[in-house]
């Protein structure tokens, strides 16, 4: 049977991914490969193949040899942009130095098509809403690394042949998300911080604006991006249509969790507007912004509510203290 990898399959991408083609793709098995740093195992569909392996280090060519590999998804990486620049080294050699191996790996093994989950950080303070074809200009070492990743994949499409498709996603939520690490994900936190009692926190203003995209709406585009002629050698933005700002998205949640008080901390350094086009993944990927935020919170609600209790995550060490803000010290 032909086969697909999964890099990060323990994530929300992943794993959701990884269960929408065993469900509408049954010609192709379906190989998951994480570390398990930011995801769960117990979130990866036990029809997978699950091989558990860090992509900075480990070899993997044993892995890549041993199936037949049309396609492989790369979305493992260490998404907390905020804390990138307090865990420098990590962030690249998590994000930048094991997309080299997978790459290296897609190529030795003829995969027909990689399809690498960017994000919208590469556009750093371009002018919203940012369209493909913006000069990206990252603000942060996790966009940045993100914006390496890219400018690699292409020239290993140059050199080598290998085909690739390119996603930039903006805020993807839903069941499955990891609620428990206090860095990433906002939704996540205030899932996290409600089930726990405590107040829902906001940097700055709360007037940041961000388009949240619920999961289910991307994994028919999510699949399309390996399959689907069209979307060879292309960068697409892909997620909801619509923006909201912080304190807005802040006032659903409290209607959707029965209320929660709000407390404000210092302004972290990040864009304030951010949304991106939509026109290429509904044109390329067949994408339909189908479930508005109060649909798919309410969704992703009820499944955190029956998750087990685990401890938030905290970075032990951080490899830089200097400008730390005071709420992650
Ligand atoms: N969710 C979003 O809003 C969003 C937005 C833009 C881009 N993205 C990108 O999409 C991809 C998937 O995002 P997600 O939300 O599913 O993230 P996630 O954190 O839920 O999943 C990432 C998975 O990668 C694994 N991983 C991390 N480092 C690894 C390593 N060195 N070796 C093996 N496994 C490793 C983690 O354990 C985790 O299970 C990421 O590349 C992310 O940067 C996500």
């Amino acid at each position: 049977m032909k086969a697909v990898i999964i890099t990060g399959v323990a994530g929300l991408l992943g794993s959701r991914l990884a269960k929408w083609i065993i469900e509408n793709r049954p010609d192709f098995q379906v190989i998951g490969i994480d570390n398990l740093s930011g995801g769960y195992e117990d979130h990866i569909d036990s029809r997978v193949t699950f091989y558990k392996a860090d992509l900075a280090t480990d070899d993997l060519d044993r892995i890549f040899s041993s199936h037949p590999i049309e396609y492989v998804y790369h979305f493992s990486a260490y998404a907390a942009e905020g804390l990138s620049p307090f865990i420098r080294k990590y962030n690249y050699t998590n994000n930048v130095v094991a997309t080299a191996n997978v790459i290296n790996a897609c190529i030795t093994h003829d995969v027909k098509r990689i399809v690498f989950t960017s994000s919208m950080a590469v556009y750093g303070e371009g002018v919203p809403p940012f369209d493909e074809k913006d000069l990206p200009k990252p603000v942060d070492p996790y966009g940045i690394a993100k914006y390496a990743c890219e400018m690699d994949i292409q020239v290993a499409g140059e050199q080598h042949g290998l085909d690739w498709c390119i996603i930039r996603p903006h805020n993807v939520y839903g069941a499955h998300q990891n609620i428990w690490d206090r860095y990433r994900n906002v939704l996540g936190i205030w899932i996290y911080q409600k089930l726990n009692n405590q107040p829902i926190t906001i940097y700055g203003d709360g007037s940041q604006k961000r388009s949240f995209s619920f999961i289910d709406d991307c994994l028919l585009p999510l699949w399309n991006a390996a399959e689907a002629p069209q979307a060879s050698k292309q960068i697409i933005n892909l997620g909801s249509k619509k923006e909201y700002s912080i304190l807005d998205a802040a006032g659903i949640l409290q209607q959707i969790v029965g209320g929660a008080s709000i407390s404000f901390l210092d302004k972290r350094h990040e864009v304030h507007v951010a949304y991106s086009t939509h026109e290429k993944s509904e044109t390329l990927l067949g994408y339909k912004d189908i479930t508005d935020l109060s649909t798919g919170l309410t969704d992703m609600w009820e499944w955190a509510k029956k998750q087990p209790k685990r401890n938030q995550f905290v970075w032990p060490k951080y490899e830089l203290e200097k400008g730390l803000y005071n709420f992650w010290k």
